[in-house]
């Protein structure tokens, strides 16, 4: 593969990171984007080969990062529950990067199934309705600030005739991280595990998929933007994901307290994304599997 110049913002977290990482791996040169408050993940990103940019997205001053560059990935989210701050740093600055990057070749645009109006489990396709606060419990500003967010990389994609793929991720999780890790630490913990009434099933999909992929949603790059699920094929449900692991790692038999005040379930349709990217290599056992030996 021809080295390309990628910056990757909100290069920290949960899937910028493993992303990042990567991709400088594979001999790209890559710029990541994050406040980096923690020394030590910078060290980390430094040591894999990834040029590090303080940027606050709330304020940006993106002076540092390159306007010569190939892609634009962008990852970041700003969870505060403050609306001015959670929409500024998630959709304004989305703007501002793709104005800022707008001689790359293509962007991608994580966004999340987090837009979706609800369905109860019947599955979400690309055109399927957007809207209310789908996890307005945990994370209130969220589901908004990120249709927003799409909208404004909508909008740049098509001002600045910069190739856009919007992917809505649906549960990333990896070795590094992810969501379903809190599960089993809650289990461990004896706590009982909030899960949706709607019985709480998302398409997961492992880190090493999202890695694969990137090349095919950058590909799939148009304006105006190519929206599209990110997800496997695997629905999952947090019941089913939490006893797996609890199993391996030797926790205790877990306990889950029903309730409509959490994040209900994302099941996506996977027709238009397979088409795209292909299948996943990961199925969720093996990842799963993988994710509970690594913390026991
Ligand atoms: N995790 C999930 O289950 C999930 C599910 C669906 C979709 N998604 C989407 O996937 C993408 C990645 O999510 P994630 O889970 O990796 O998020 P995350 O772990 O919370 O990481 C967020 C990243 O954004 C950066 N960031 C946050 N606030 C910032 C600010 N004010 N200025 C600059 N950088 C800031 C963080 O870096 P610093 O803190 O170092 O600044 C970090 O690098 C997002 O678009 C998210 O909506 C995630």
């Amino acid at each position: 593969m021809i080295p390309r110049t990628i910056v990757v913002a909100g290069a920290t977290g949960q899937v910028g990171k493993p992303v990042a990482k990567a991709l400088a791996a594979q001999g790209n040169e890559v710029h990541g984007l994050a406040r980096f408050k923690d020394p030590i993940v910078r060290e980390e990103m430094v040591a894999a080969g990834v040029t590090c940019h303080a940027v606050d997205l709330i304020e940006p001053d993106l002076s540092t990062v390159p306007t010569e560059l190939d892609h634009l990935l962008n990852f970041a989210v700003t969870k505060t529950g403050r609306w001015d701050k959670d929409l500024a740093a998630n959709a304004d600055a989305a703007g501002l990067l793709m104005q800022h990057c707008r001689k790359a070749k293509s962007v991608l645009h994580c966004s999340s199934t987090a837009v979706y109006a609800p369905t109860g489990g019947e599955p979400m396709r690309e055109d399927s309705p957007l809207g209310q606060d789908h996890h307005q419990y945990m994370m209130p500003t969220y589901s908004t600030a990120k249709t927003a967010a799409e909208s404004v990389a909508s909008f740049a994609a098509k001002a600045f005739d910069l190739p856009t793929t919007i992917a809505r991720l649906c549960v990333p999780y990896g070795d590094e991280g992810g969501w379903p890790i809190f599960h089993l630490m809650m289990a461990q913990g004896g706590q009982p595990i909030p899960v949706h009434t709607d019985g709480s099933r998302y398409n997961v999909i492992h880190h090493e998929d999202i890695i694969s992929q990137i090349p095919a949603l950058l590909e799939a790059a148009t304006t105006p933007a190519t929206i599209l699920n990110w997800g496997s094929d695997d629905v999952v449900s947090v019941e089913e994901w939490t006893r797996f692991m609890c199993d391996i790692a030797g926790a205790p038999e877990p306990t889950f307290a029903p309730t409509d005040h959490t994040i209900p379930s994302a099941v996506i349709d996977t027709e238009r994304s397979r088409a795209v990217l292909g299948p996943c290599a990961v199925d969720w056992q093996t990842g799963f599997r993988r994710l509970a030996e690594t913390l026991a």
